[in-house]
């Protein structure tokens, strides 16, 4: 059985429904990217199924690295994941990095997600350096990390 995926923009109307990729503090974070994309410095897409549920999500910031988008927030549901959807996510974000007139993709990935990193590296990405991330969690707490930058040229 084949199943045919529609990469689309992302809405508001359609947070209850990613509810699977992480806490509340996640889809607030979520939500604010969707507030930065009626600007048009943010894209957010998801890919969805023929029913219209969202397996997967992501975004590309358009404005904050010169000549680059940055990748992020990568979330593909986890009965969806190693089937292909990530990098069908991923080749719709570099193309909205294109569209902008940029020429280079960028993204950061955890120091202990070895198999995410794998997937980046086989798609061309190549490490420029580390940095230190952070984002709030449960508790009113900010977690804190240091991911490794990579970057790919289209
Ligand atoms: C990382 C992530 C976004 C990748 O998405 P994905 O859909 O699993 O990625 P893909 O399927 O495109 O590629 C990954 C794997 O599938 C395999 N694959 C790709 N296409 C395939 C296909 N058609 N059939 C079978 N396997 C395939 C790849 O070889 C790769 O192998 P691996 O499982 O050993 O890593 C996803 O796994 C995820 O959401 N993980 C949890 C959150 C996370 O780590 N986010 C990234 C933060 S930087």
């Amino acid at each position: 059985m084949e199943v045919a995926l529609t990469v689309r923009d992302l809405d508001f109307a359609d947070l209850p429904d990613l509810d699977w990729s992480g806490g509340p503090e996640h889809l607030n974070a979520v939500a604010a990217a969707l507030q930065d994309s009626l600007t048009g410095g943010v894209a957010m897409l998801g890919v969805a199924l023929p029913n219209g549920r969202l397996i997967a999500k992501g975004g590309v910031d358009l404005r904050k690295h010169a000549g680059r988008g940055e990748l992020w927030m990568l979330a593909v549901h986890e009965a969806w994941q190693s089937l292909g959807v990530g990098t069908l996510l991923i080749g719709a974000l570099e193309d909205r990095v294109r569209q902008h007139g940029l020429g280079v993709a960028r993204l950061g990935v955890e120091h202990d997600n070895p198999r995410a990193a794998a997937l980046y590296r086989r798609l061309g990405y190549r490490a420029v350096g580390s940095e230190l991330d952070g984002w709030p969690v449960a508790g009113g707490r900010t977690y804190i990390t240091v991911c490794t930058i990579l970057e790919r040229s289209l």
